[in-house]
């Protein structure tokens, strides 16, 4: 079957699918984006992705692309077409298209936007949950701004390719007090040894994950043990459990970091609940 993406008002051809060579996104990295889970024909979470997706343009002053009901009923069509019953709906959108100048276009240039969804396979990242992966440590070299979800992502592409180098599937940041702040494309969580929840808090340092809120609402509604606050590299090598939620994983357990052993090397029974609940936490919206 041939895959479907959306390109500035458009359904073309995934293969031919192209922006201007002067598109900001492609010069400058002037863009955002969101990456929403599609699961069992239903896009989780859409209304958050999008309120995130609405903060990040605002934080950069680039104008939505068109209404945000366009944006979802766009949403809908690509993962429709492209027959997506699980995988992921991408989005992104730049400052538009103008010539090389590193201030801003002109107002009457209007954004790009471009989605695209493909499947995945269930069994597989569910065989990765079984078994659980690697992380390995990365010094924390990003923008501050990282709340903001732009596609400028080389130190993150950096950082998670060192760790595949080393045979992980993801980097964690440590940052200069010794605390791991998120992973390359996710957010990080420990499980201490009397049983507690932690994460860092998201006013700074790292991306606010819409899984992470949604992991938030359930470890509250199971009444869980759970404390937001920073924690240290040294901590997470001696810690029961650890995971790492994003879209493109849910919660994905980590039973090593670095060289380290995490509790007794095999997925921790709370990130394994969580995963199983986790779509319990979510709305889901059909497509
Ligand atoms: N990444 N932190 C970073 C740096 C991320 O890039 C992501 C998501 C997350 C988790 O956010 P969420 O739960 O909303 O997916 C945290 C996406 C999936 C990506 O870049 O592919």
């Amino acid at each position: 079957m041939s895959r479907i993406a959306y390109v500035n008002g458009q359904y073309v051809q995934h293969s031919e699918a192209a922006v201007h060579i002067e598109d900001r996104g492609y010069q400058f990295a002037d863009g955002v984006y969101e990456v929403c889970e599609v699961w069992n024909n239903q896009i989780v979470d859409m209304p958050r992705h999008l309120d995130r997706l609405g903060r990040s343009l605002s934080e950069l002053s680039i104008d939505w692309p068109m209404s945000r009901p366009a944006v979802e009923f766009v949403l809908r069509q690509v993962v429709r077409r492209n027959k997506v019953r699980n995988g992921l709906v991408y989005i992104q959108v730049t400052r538009g298209v103008s010539k090389r100048d590193h201030f801003f276009p002109p107002a009457n240039v209007a954004p790009s936007i471009v989605v695209t969804a493909r499947s995945s396979n269930p069994a597989a990242v569910n065989a990765q949950a079984e078994a659980g992966i690697s992380v390995f440590s990365y010094p924390e070299n990003r923008w501050p701004r990282v709340d903001i979800k732009t596609v400028a992502l080389l130190p993150n592409v950096l950082a998670k390719q060192s760790a595949k180098e080393r045979g992980g599937k993801e980097a964690w940041y440590v940052d200069a007090d010794g605390n791991v702040t998120e992973g390359g494309s996710t957010n990080a969580w420990i499980v201490t040894k009397d049983g507690k929840l932690i994460t860092r808090p998201a006013e700074s340092g790292i991306l606010r994950g819409i899984t992470r809120t949604a992991i938030l609402d359930l470890v509250e509604r199971e009444g869980l043990s759970f404390e937001e606050r920073p924690f240290s590299l040294e901590e997470a090598y001696d810690a029961k459990e650890a995971f790492v939620t994003a879209a493109t994983n849910i919660a994905m357990p980590v039973v090593r970091i670095d060289d380290k052993v995490i509790g007794n090397g095999h997925p921790g029974s709370v990130a394994t609940r969580l995963r199983e609940l986790f779509h319990t936490a979510t709305d889901l919206k059909v497509v």
